[in-house]
């Protein structure tokens, strides 16, 4: 194989999970979309013969050498870069090539926005991209959730499925994913509480709960698959009642979306995956009057989703700061 004579870049985007994180890993449904106005983007660049593969991240500055096996002893960090890159290369059967991969990215780490996935799509696709050997997305999928098992150990696979299509999905662990459709766009403010929390903790502390108590947790895991349901039957008819017919009104849906994402985040307060900041930044977004919040990917930290009346948006915004959020973005999700 050549090694690569020009620069290509690629990169992948954050993911909100709407509905269901958590229950996803245990066989309920979840919704899921991407988060475009954050993403991972990565820079191939041809290196001199000998170079071997080198990855560069000037936020974080960094810079590691890609061996051909994953690193015996590796940090968090160094596996994160490496490993995608690792199993692009067996994936297409090629030597190392001397090239370098330069990433930048606008995804807060451990903040339940999918920037582990993220930087893993984006940094295989630069890499095939720059041996011209680019993958479809459907031969990409795979791989990316292969990094995903390193990091999580039991992933559902969502996060790397809506962060490889880039498109709303209604997802069941080993089910193909089923798009879904967005009937009316809506307004989501998503504000970071500024507490890193690593979601395999999180994912492992709630298994710990369904094996201590089954019966419970089975029936909190359920309650949650229905609401996810109805929320994916609101957002696909963009109805406020299911089975409204005939009204030449049609009423937003967004108090009801709201209450059910109200209840969802209550679940996953009982499920232990809340905390108090994302509690109260909650709380503070339903009281400058948004529709409905919950914390949203894995939990404990991390960001909250606030649905929101579009002209109120930056109200609950500045409302949210007030309370302690570091980063609040608005965005529509169509
Ligand atoms: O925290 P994130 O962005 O990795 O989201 C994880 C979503 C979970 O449902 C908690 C885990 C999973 O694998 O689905």
């Amino acid at each position: 194989m050549p090694p690569p004579t020009h620069t290509t870049t690629a990169s992948a985007p954050g993911k909100l999970i709407l509905f269901g994180e958590h229950a996803v890993v245990h066989g309920q449904p979840a919704l899921a979309v991407p988060l475009s106005a954050v993403r991972v983007t990565v820079r191939a660049e041809p290196m001199p013969p000998g170079t071997g593969t080198l990855i560069h991240t000037p936020d974080l500055e960094r810079s590691i050498r890609v061996s051909v096996e994953p690193d015996p002893i590796p940090d968090r960090l160094h596996t994160a870069l490496a490993y995608p890159i690792q199993v692009a290369r067996r994936a297409l059967n090629v030597p190392l090539p001397d090239m370098m991969l330069i990433v930048n990215s606008t995804i807060p780490i451990a903040s339940g926005l999918g920037s582990g996935a993220a930087l893993a799509a984006a940094l295989i696709r630069a890499f095939t991209d720059a041996l011209d050997r680019p993958l479809s997305n459907d031969a990409l999928n795979p791989l990316v959730y292969e990094v995903e098992k390193q990091h999580h150990g039991t992933p559902s696979g969502i996060d790397n499925t809506v962060i490889v299509y880039e498109k709303p999905v209604y997802f069941v662990r080993g089910q193909p994913p089923e798009p879904f459709t967005i009937a009316r766009p809506f307004t989501l403010l998503v504000a970071d509480t500024g507490n890193p929390s690593p979601t395999h903790i999180a994912v492992g502390d709630v298994r710990a709960l369904y094996e201590a108590e089954p019966d419970r947790t089975g029936a909190i895991f359920r309650e949650i698959g229905q609401i996810v349901e109805q929320a994916r039957q609101i957002i696909e008819s963009g109805a406020a009642e299911s089975g409204t017919t005939g009204s030449s009104t049609i009423e937003s849906p967004g108090p009801l979306i709201g209450s059910l994402m109200d209840a969802n985040h209550a679940l996953l307060r009982d499920l232990t995956v809340s905390s108090p900041a994302l509690n109260a930044l909650c709380a503070a977004a339903r009281n400058a009057g948004a529709w409905g919040a919950k914390l949203s990917g894995g939990g404990r930290g991390g960001n909250l989703i606030a649905l929101v009346p579009p002209d109120r948006a930056e109200h609950i915004s500045r409302a949210l700061r007030t309370a302690g959020a570091v980063g609040v973005i608005e965005t529509t999700v169509t």
